[in-house]
């Protein structure tokens, strides 16, 4: 029986973007993934759009990632971070600006969705700004109060922490 992380490898697909037409992969990310995920996502963070990210945390979570290649450079990732046996929280979710609104964001959602199936779970969540997005991929507003606690730890070193504006949302999965 394949394994979760054999299953989410994908087929090569053609995307055009700003950098031109190329073939993009996607896969799993090994180790030697962080700097570049690192570029990419404490990017996005700097402009307070995303939770910033250290390499000691990259290490230590980089079995949760699913990135998106176009040849050599990484251009989007997302994660599945495991909370309790029912749920999961996709976070991490970044796609380079040159390859925004090509279908990469739904790829990864889509991934990590059958991966969280795979595993048996029953709900994905999300903390994010761009909940129309979420939704096209099926999620709904929720009060936070729904999510599990430990849900939370990140918030504890969020710059936003007192004054949060993050929107909350969940998909249940078919069983
Ligand atoms: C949000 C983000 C991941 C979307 O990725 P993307 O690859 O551009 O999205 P896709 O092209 O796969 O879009 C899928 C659908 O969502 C829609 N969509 C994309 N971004 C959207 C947005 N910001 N608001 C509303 N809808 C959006 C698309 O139009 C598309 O709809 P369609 O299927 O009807 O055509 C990307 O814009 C990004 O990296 N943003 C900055 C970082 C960020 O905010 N991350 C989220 C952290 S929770």
């Amino acid at each position: 029986m394949n394994s979760p992380l054999i299953s989410i490898a994908a087929p090569r697909s053609f995307v055009p973007s700003e950098y031109g037409e190329g073939p993009t992969e996607l896969r799993s990310a090994p180790l030697k993934d962080i700097g570049p995920l690192l570029g990419l996502i404490n990017d996005y963070a700097a402009k307070g759009i995303m939770l910033p990210r250290t390499e000691f945390e990259m290490a230590e979570n980089i079995r949760d990632f699913t990135v998106i290649y176009a040849g050599s450079r990484l251009v989007a990732c997302a994660a599945l971070h495991i909370y309790s046996p029912l749920a999961a929280e996709i976070r991490s979710l970044a796609v380079d600006p040159g390859w925004k609104q090509h279908g990469l964001g739904r790829q990864l959602l889509e991934s990590l969705e059958r991966e969280a199936i795979a595993f048996g779970l029953r709900t994905l969540f999300a903390f994010t700004y761009v909940d129309g997005f979420f939704r096209k991929l099926g999620y709904e507003v929720v009060d936070r109060g729904e999510l599990p606690l430990k849900a939370w730890k990140d918030c504890l070193r969020c710059p936003k922490f007192q004054a949060c504006d993050e929107i909350a949302m969940l998909k249940a999965l078919a069983p």
